[in-house]
């Protein structure tokens, strides 16, 4: 029988990685990130993809990689923060799967992606107030794409893959 695939949704630094890798040790499923497959593909980080393209053609690519998923099954696939904002990217995530919603505060996210350099839309505006206001600008399409919602502040990483195992 085939099994169905997991998206796991949210903002940048929501923890979709972390959360897929364990996950996937739990589940014994096989794991996907988007971002990581693209960047492998096109032979560039994150960040020169949008520079040297722009990101339209990132969104693109991620487009296209949701609709290669569709001939899986049985996988967890972490998206990248911006995939959820097309509604065609979420009409072909439900075609497969369940679609997992981590949230964070923007502080927790603030302190998780601050030191971080692969992040085009946040790195000349790594502070509080600007991933809030992005974070609220994208909430309603995240919380209309998702199955179910976990709220991950001040939760550890068993507890919240216990949450999603009891979910879904
Ligand atoms: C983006 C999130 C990033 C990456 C790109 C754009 C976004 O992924 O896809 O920098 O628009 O939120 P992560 O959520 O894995 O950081």
């Amino acid at each position: 029988m085939a099994r169905r695939n997991i998206f796991l949704i949210g903002f940048m630094g929501s923890g979709k990685t972390t959360v897929a890798d364990h996950l996937g040790n739990m589940f014994n499923m096989e794991i996907a990130e988007m971002d990581q497959i693209i960047a492998k593909r096109q032979n560039m980080s994150i960040s020169d993809i949008f520079a040297t393209h722009g990101e339209d053609y990132f969104r693109n690519l991620e487009t296209e990689l949701l609709i290669e998923m569709q001939s899986k099954d049985g996988m967890i696939i972490s998206c990248g923060g911006g995939t959820p904002m097309r509604d065609n990217n979420v009409e072909e995530m439900k075609k497969s799967g369940k679609i997992v919603l981590l949230k964070a505060s923007p502080k927790t996210i603030y302190e998780r992606v601050k030191e971080n350099h692969d992040r085009p839309l946040l790195e000349h505006n790594k502070n509080v107030p600007y991933i809030a206001e992005l974070m609220e600008q994208r909430r309603e399409k995240y919380e209309k794409a998702a199955d179910f919602i976990i709220e991950t502040d001040n939760k550890d990483i068993r507890q919240i893959c216990e949450e999603i195992r009891n979910k879904l």
